[in-house]
């Protein structure tokens, strides 16, 4: 284990510009870490994705699910900011800023930036995604329904409203009606459902402009400032590797690249500016929706990591997919972001667990493989080559360092490691700030 330092809360680091993604299909755990480490950050960043994330922080014993707010905002002095690359629905931003606002913690124009070029989820993208979904039938992705997909391809085929379109109205109004005309042709002849309203998507939309005006600005620029002024920035990832669009299991995905690469197009920053990028892998693995799962448990052992990690979608309540570790994916998703180090979430899970499996190879064909394979119908053939490691049933939630850890553990964290080849950075043994061992400073020194 390449243990380094441990450091303590509120050590100071000199500037650096640190990436935060998941390494499997979302809900790693990015919420809690992106929250833990912000003591050390100036802004946390969002760069893609919208209200289909659901990042979850336990904090003095409370639960905060964030959607758009990054999770750095319970943090006091720190700038929040949403990037060009994130798809915004302006009901669930402004609920949460209401919500936190209801709680005592204050967000001023200050305090978080929203992009003025970052897409607008409109209704009929809703509208839209669950008539598509309802289609597919059996063949359904399982989308969040939050309109995700049809909004990034209104941004593609340049038919997309942006946020500094909702302020002002006669040139919302032109651009929506042009769009009403056909989103409503397609609602209701080919879907057969419901039309949108024109004044009063107008109206709502225009009113929501006009309470989030005071925190557009241009991110890029801020961005800037901030890395010329020595502060430190964290960019915090939505979904995981493999729900990107062009490298993920497609069709099954989301429809926004969640590689760290998307960063530099998604807020407007070059790549040379990004210091560290860290992977954050679930200590075994889960997907909601449908899709290829290589190492998924349909038995009791599934149903008992579910319950365990109380694994339930964050934003629809879904019950996650449960499987083991799954090495070959996380090797790929080290490669694909670039990864520096990684976190280990959610070990306290597999505690109770007489054995515990990883899956280092698949067998496809006949043939032992060592990567994910590029196209779906491969890698829905693969079954997973597993090494096995000796479980423990010692609680770890209250252990803070990586010495006091049952030597069990440590082989199951040394095993990633060496097999990953890059370092274990943090360790969270639950859901709570404190609840976490710290191996390696990341920002730099
Ligand atoms: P995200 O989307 O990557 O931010 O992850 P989610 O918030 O959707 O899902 C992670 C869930 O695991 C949340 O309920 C967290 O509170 C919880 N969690 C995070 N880290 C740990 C951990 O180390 N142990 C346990 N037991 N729960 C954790
Ligand atoms: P966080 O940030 C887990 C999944 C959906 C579906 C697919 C496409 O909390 O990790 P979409 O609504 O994006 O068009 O759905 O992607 N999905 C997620 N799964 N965590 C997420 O976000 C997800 N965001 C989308 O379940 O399979
Ligand atoms: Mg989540």
């Amino acid at each position: 284990m390449r243990v380094k330092s441990q450091i303590k809360g509120g050590e100071r680091a000199k500037m650096s510009v640190v990436a935060i993604v998941g390494t499997q299909w979302g809900d790693e755990g990015k919420g809690k870490v992106v929250d833990l480490v912000s003591d050390r950050v100036d802004a946390v960043v969002r760069f893609q994705g919208g209200n289909n994330a659901g990042h979850t922080l336990v904090v003095n014993g409370k639960k905060h699910i964030f959607h758009l707010l990054p999770s750095g905002i319970l943090h006091e002095n720190m700038t929040c900011m949403i990037g060009n690359g994130v798809v915004i629905d302006p009901a669930v931003l402004i609920k949460e800023i209401e919500r936190l606002e209801k709680e005592g913690i204050k967000i001023t124009p200050d305090r978080l930036k929203i992009s003025q070029h970052a897409h607008v989820i409109m209704p009929y993208h809703k509208a839209l995604d669950n008539a598509r979904e309802a289609k597919k039938g059996s063949k359904k992705i399982g989308t969040t329904g939050r309109g995700i997909g049809p909004c990034y391809e209104d941004k593609a085929s340049r038919n997309g409203i942006r946020i500094h379109d909702l302020l002002k109205k006669e040139h919302l109004e032109t651009k929506l009606k042009n769009i009403l005309d056909e989103k409503n042709f397609m609602l209701q002849h080919y879907f057969k459902s419901e039309p949108i309203q024109f004044e009063q998507t107008l109206e709502e939309y225009f009113q929501y402009g006009k309470r989030l005006s005071d925190y557009v600005d241009n991110i890029s620029l801020l961005l800037d400032e901030f890395i010329k002024q020595d502060k430190n920035i964290m960019f915090e990832g939505a979904q995981g590797t493999f729900l990107d669009i062009d490298h993920g299991t497609y069709p099954y995905v989301t429809s926004s690249n969640t590689l760290a690469g998307n960063i530099c197009c998604g807020a407007g920053i070059g790549p040379g500016k990004i210091d560290k990028v860290v992977g954050v892998v679930k200590a075994y693995s889960t997907r909601v929706g449908g899709g290829p799962f290589p190492t998924e448990l349909h038995d009791e052992l599934g149903l008992h990591l579910r319950e365990a990690g109380g694994e339930y979608g964050s934003t629809t309540g879904r019950p996650r997919r449960c499987g083991w570790l799954d090495i070959v994916m996380i090797k790929k998703a080290c490669r694909l972001n670039g990864l520096d180090g990684i976190i280990i979430t959610k070990l306290d899970v597999l505690t109770g667990l007489k054995e515990l499996k990883i899956s280092i190879a698949y067998r496809v064909n006949g043939q032992e493989i060592y990567d994910v394979p590029p196209d779906l119908e491969a890698f829905e053939q693969c079954t997973p080559v597993y090494k096995t490691l000796p479980g423990w049933n010692e609680d770890i939630r209250n252990i803070r360092t990586f010495s006091e850890l049952p030597e069990n553990t440590k082989l199951y964290l040394k095993t990633i490691e060496e097999l990953v080849g890059v370092p274990i950075y943090i360790v969270s043994v639950g859901p709570a700030r404190e609840e976490t061992i710290i191996l390696e400073n990341f920002f730099k020194q």
